[in-house]
């Protein structure tokens, strides 16, 4: 038994690092996940894999493969894999339903993540960037070096707490608050080592057993969050629907009995963000609704909300954390940055949606290369549900295919000098030059990231509002180069420590 499961990737001729009884690869992903893609890659080529205890991984660099599976094959890679012990709200939320089922919810989500609806959200991130703007210009005017991170983490625990809990919070001023405090128990949850190498092991025995044994801790945060939305349900049922607040909580519950009629042909949002600079809000656009084959349960609303939480949240923090750091160690970027944003307040007094898509190119030009150095969604997966020949490699049924874009972004065939910085390699010529699929910090395909207008639209207006103030520095604190963490998203590891100047 302790071997038996490590024959699969030689007889497929995909090479690997040598499996230990039991565990496969565990012990090579210690020092973790960013560190031993790029390894991998290293050792092993652009398509390779690993054990997982006894699951078998195939990790995929190549532009070419990558498409075949997330766009051309996708009827047969649509499911993203899973250990099986997701706390509840998670394993309901769109990133982990999987088939018919996942297709319904994301018709539902779909249109509440449009230009129209983006524009409505724009007032609730606006009034959580002015809190953080409150608070950094108190280091501003102190000339303290601080762990802006911090700082990162906060607001965007407000925009969550806004947009998709439909609750008001400062997580700065008030830590103690019960949605922030359940937001950081949340993070720390954590399945304990020794038990994680039992299930990777054992995983038929395991699984099962891991899911029946109480755990008062996880039970508590389900209960809570659980709670949290039933209140707000409870009181938006009350409210005359011009009364209620219009958050995402909203859009799902409008939404909770039918859906769009929105199929996997119109789900690739990432195409359409990166395929078009024009930006369209026509708040008339309406689609007739569809019925659900089941309506949302409030279980499958909690998920839905938890979504921000799970990818949302960290991977927005990471990503402003990032871009100052970049923007502070390369002045010369950050000033021509600061110009543009110059140009942009003289010519628009509130930011909207559209303004913000099409009046920034050099912003754009910036986050896209802090992605592409650093893409806090650096590996994701599909399962295989049928076995299939992909470009001449045959896929079993039920492997775990990886993306390993943490190498495709730092591949020097594809981006010479991957480690400097340069924001120019996301003009309009240079991209129309690259090869297809060798820029993925969204994913690709019909389920590519969902949030990525929003995701870009917070990342946007933060670095606008904050660079219309002031301008980051590097301080003797500032980690040159950055340490990175990578044991879920990819982050810095101790924080982003910088000073902030008023402008
Ligand atoms: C800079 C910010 C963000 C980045 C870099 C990012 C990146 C990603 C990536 C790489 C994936 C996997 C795509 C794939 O499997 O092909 C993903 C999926 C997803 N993201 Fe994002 N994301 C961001 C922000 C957000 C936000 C703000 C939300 C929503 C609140 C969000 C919601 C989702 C959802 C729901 C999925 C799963 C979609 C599905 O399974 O159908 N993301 N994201």
């Amino acid at each position: 038994y302790s071997m038996s499961a490590f024959s699969r990737l030689e007889k497929l001729g995909i090479r690997h690092p040598k499996p230990s009884p039991f565990i496969g690869n565990l012990t090579f992903f210690r020092q973790g996940f960013w560190e031993s893609q790029l390894e991998l890659r290293r050792l092993y080529g652009p398509l390779c894999g690993y054990y997982l205890g006894r699951r078998i991984f195939i990790v995929i660099s190549e532009p070419k493969m990558i498409k075949q599976v997330l766009v051309e094959n996708f009827s047969n890679f649509t499911n993203r894999t899973a250990l099986g012990l997701e706390f509840k709200p998670v394993a309901n939320s769109v990133l982990f339903l999987r088939d018919k089922r996942w297709e319904e919810v994301r018709g539902v989500l779909t249109p509440a993540f449009s230009p129209e609806k983006l524009n409505e959200l724009t007032p609730l991130i606006s009034q959580a960037c002015d809190l953080l703007l409150a608070h950094l210009k108190g280091y501003a005017e102190s000339g303290e070096a601080f762990d802006i991170q911090r700082c990162y983490c906060c607001y965007t625990t407000d925009v969550v707490a806004s947009v998709a809990f439909g609750t008001q919070v400062d997580s700065w001023r008030a830590p103690e608050d019960p949605f922030v405090e359940h937001c950081r128990r949340f993070f720390q949850f954590s399945i304990p080592k020794p038990l994680l190498v039992l299930i990777l092991s054992f995983p038929s025995i395991m699984v099962p057993l891991a899911r029946i044994l109480p755990n008062k801790n996880r039970d508590e945060l389900n209960g809570f969050f659980n709670k949290l939305i039933r209140n707000v349900i409870a009181l938006r049922d009350q409210q005359a629907a011009e009364e209620r607040q219009r958050d995402f909580l909203q859009m799902v519950l409008d939404a909770r009995n039918s859906s769009s009629p929105v199929g996997v042909e119109d789900f690739d949002i990432v195409r359409e963000v990166f395929s078009s600079t024009k930006c369209q809000v026509d708040p008339s656009r309406q689609h007739p609704p569809r019925a659900l084959s089941q309506p949302l349960s409030v279980d499958e609303v909690v998920g839905q909300a938890f979504i921000f939480l799970i990818a949302g949240y960290e991977i927005v923090t990471n990503t402003l954390s990032f871009a100052t750091y970049l923007l502070a160690t390369n002045p010369d970027c950050q000033e021509k940055l600061l110009r543009e944003v110059d140009l942009f307040q003289e010519k628009h007094a509130a930011p909207e949606y559209c303004s913000l898509q099409e009046g920034l190119p050099y912003l754009d030009m910036v986050i896209a290369e802090t992605l592409r150095m650093y893409p806090p969604a650096f590996r994701f997966t599909r399962e295989a549900a049928q076995d299939l020949e992909v470009l001449g490699r045959r896929i079993p049924a039920g492997t775990v295919l990886e993306m390993a874009v943490g190498a495709l972004h730092h591949d020097p065939e594809h981006w010479p000098s991957p480690e400097i910085f340069n924001p120019e390699r996301f003009t309009d010529e240079a991209q129309q030059q690259r090869q297809p699929f060798t820029y993925l910090p969204f994913g690709a395909g019909p389920r590519s990231c969902l949030g990525v207008r929003l995701g870009l639209l917070e990342v946007k207006l933060t670095l606008l509002h904050i660079l219309s103030k002031f301008r980051f520095q590097v301080c003797p604190k500032t980690q040159v180069p950055l340490q990175l963490e990578s044991k879920s998203a990819l982050g810095p590891k101790n924080g982003v420590y910088v000073k902030i100047v008023p402008r």
